[in-house]
């Protein structure tokens, strides 16, 4: 069989009463008598496909009985209309091509634990779940591409290894430069300032390596990060730039990736909801809802919510566990299996949230203005809303030193933090830069960092400074909110957490 005559399963329902050809791989088999249901997925859907005994050649319909899953194969076959099948579409087999048949693959559709599955990512790939969270962060990085390029930015590449840190000191990948230090970049931020004061508007697009020290839900040590940056700018243009992204990103996924959220059981409803203006809160403010009876209400009804949840996760698993001990078919003992890790995996996280409430409670009632957000606090503020949420004007002694002191209130900075909703946290960071040759140089020495490696971002306070700005947007945990994946670790294809490294 030639491959050049094979459509891709996602084109088949407008070729239903002809015949076509699909190539690509067992997603699973059952027999059914004489018949025997294999569906094929390529990358593009699933197709049901139909090899009946007496249609086809003894020996071609064994060889497809006895392919395990993952084999590959190429079929050929008529198309007809069935609701029955994933994409709508059954494929009657008249012909076929085993091109690699396959016994034991590893991941089989009982669950395994997170361990194994990251020890196995090559493979976990293939998996339903992995295959639409990445056919969702294309569209989130092609929507971030297409979004800059329609608006006259210009993509300036920053490079990757740098003797300038750009973030905390703390979270530095050091690298030995032919006998110089250097470091794994943390942000194209500082390059991508002189790049605006050229073409204007400009973003960067790359990998960006933290040595985070925090092992949680939100962190990777290498990441995706988008950046602009805007010359002749102030911060509600830069509020107002970045939530017309989000929305556009948003939107996309919304338009192209409808199955994948469904999927991923992604609350499509809420995503709808996602539209401009977000809410504005000054850090001021947000201290004190953090301290205030409305965040301390709010997590007694989510310790109520909590609770009686994991009440009903218990239950289920006691009756699944009955249902264990009896005898029955192999594939409904996997299904009940299956069911069991994800339940287990559910109450585990239910009794961490439940043995954090509290404390989260301390932290926000106890929250001393001057401190960072932490992630607890940001998760409260992000679970209250509906919408993203802006929180500007963070106190400067807590922030970065290259943000803009506050013309009008020098205790804190021109930045913004946007918290994605239903407890996401944050997914963008940004500010407006200090475009003030001393106030800069000061700032510098204030963080103990050596002057003479800024010597070159001084100068652009030298030469035709303007007010500028600009921000980050992470895309790990950009797709985590969308997809409604909790752990942003899925949400690359091979991640890099702290102290580990699987393939
Ligand atoms: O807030 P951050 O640190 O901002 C900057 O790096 C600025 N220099 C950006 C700028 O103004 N040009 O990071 C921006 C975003 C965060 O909001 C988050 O989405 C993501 O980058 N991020 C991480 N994502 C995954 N793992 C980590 N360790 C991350 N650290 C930051």
């Amino acid at each position: 069989m030639a491959f050049d005559n094979i459509s891709s399963i996602d084109t088949l329902s407008s070729k239903i009463g002809q015949s076509a050809s699909i190539a690509g791989w067992v997603y699973n088999s059952r027999s059914s008598g004489k018949i025997q249901f294999i569906v094929i997925r390529d990358g593009t859907g699933l197709c049901q496909c139909v090899a009946e005994k007496g249609r086809l050649p003894d020996e071609l319909f064994e060889q497809i009985k006895h392919l395990g899953q993952e084999s590959s194969l190429a079929v050929t076959g008529d198309l007809r209309a069935d609701e029955r099948s994933p994409g709508g579409v059954e494929l009657a087999i008249t012909d076929a091509q085993i091109i690699h048949p396959t016994a034991d693959y590893p991941i089989t559709p009982k669950s395994h634990g997170i361990d194994f599955l990251l020890r196995h990512r090559h493979l976990h790939l293939r998996s339903r779940r992995q295959w639409a969270i990445n056919r969702v962060r294309h569209t989130v990085i092609d929507a971030v591409r297409r979004f800059f390029n329609d608006n006259g930015f210009t993509l300036i590449d920053t490079p990757i290894i740098t003797p300038v840190a750009g973030e905390e000191a703390a979270s530095l990948f050091e690298l030995d430069y032919y006998g110089q230090a250097m470091h794994l970049t943390q942000t194209g931020q500082l390059y991508l300032e002189a790049a605006a004061l050229s073409h204007g508007k400009v973003y960067c697009f790359g990998p960006t390596f933290r040595a985070e020290k925090s092992k949680t839900r939100r962190h990777l040590t290498e990441f995706w990060m988008v950046e602009p940056e805007v010359a002749f700018t102030d911060l509600p243009g830069l509020l107002e730039l970045s939530e017309n992204f989000v929305w556009r990103i948003v939107a996309d996924v919304l338009e192209k990736n409808r199955a994948e959220l469904e999927i991923l059981e992604a609350d499509i409803e809420v995503l709808e909801k996602i539209k401009p203006p977000f809410y504005r809160l000054t850090y001021t403010e947000a201290v004190d809802i953090l301290t205030g009876d409305k965040a301390q209400q709010f997590l007694a009804e989510q310790l109520a919510r909590l609770n009686s949840r994991k009440d009903q996760v218990e239950k289920k698993i006691t009756e699944l566990e009955a249902q264990q001990s009896q005898s029955m078919k192999k594939w409904k003992a996997d299904k009940i299996a299956a069911e069991l890790i994800e339940l287990r995996g559910e109450l585990a996280e239910l009794e961490q949230k439940i043995e954090n409430n509290p404390v989260h409670a301390k932290l926000a009632a106890e929250f001393q203005w001057g401190k960072d957000l932490g992630g607890s606090d940001e998760t409260i503020i992000s679970s209250m809303h509906d919408k993203p949420v802006f929180i500007t004007h963070y106190p400067r002694q807590a922030k970065a030193f290259y943000m803009k002191k506050c013309p009008e209130n020098e205790q804190v900075v021109e930045n913004f933090d946007l918290i994605a909703p239903a407890g996401f946290g944050e997914i963008i960071g940004g500010s407006m830069r200090e475009d003030d040759y001393e106030t800069l140089l000061e700032r510098i020495n204030e963080h103990s960092l050596n002057p003479d490696n800024y010597s070159w971002y001084l100068d652009l306070r030298k030469y035709g400074s303007v007010p500028h700005g600009g921000f980050g947007l992470g895309i790990e945990r950009t797709v985590a909110w969308l997809t409604g994946e909790r752990h942003i670790r899925q949400c690359i294809p091979f991640p890099r957490m702290l102290d580990k490294v699987y393939i």
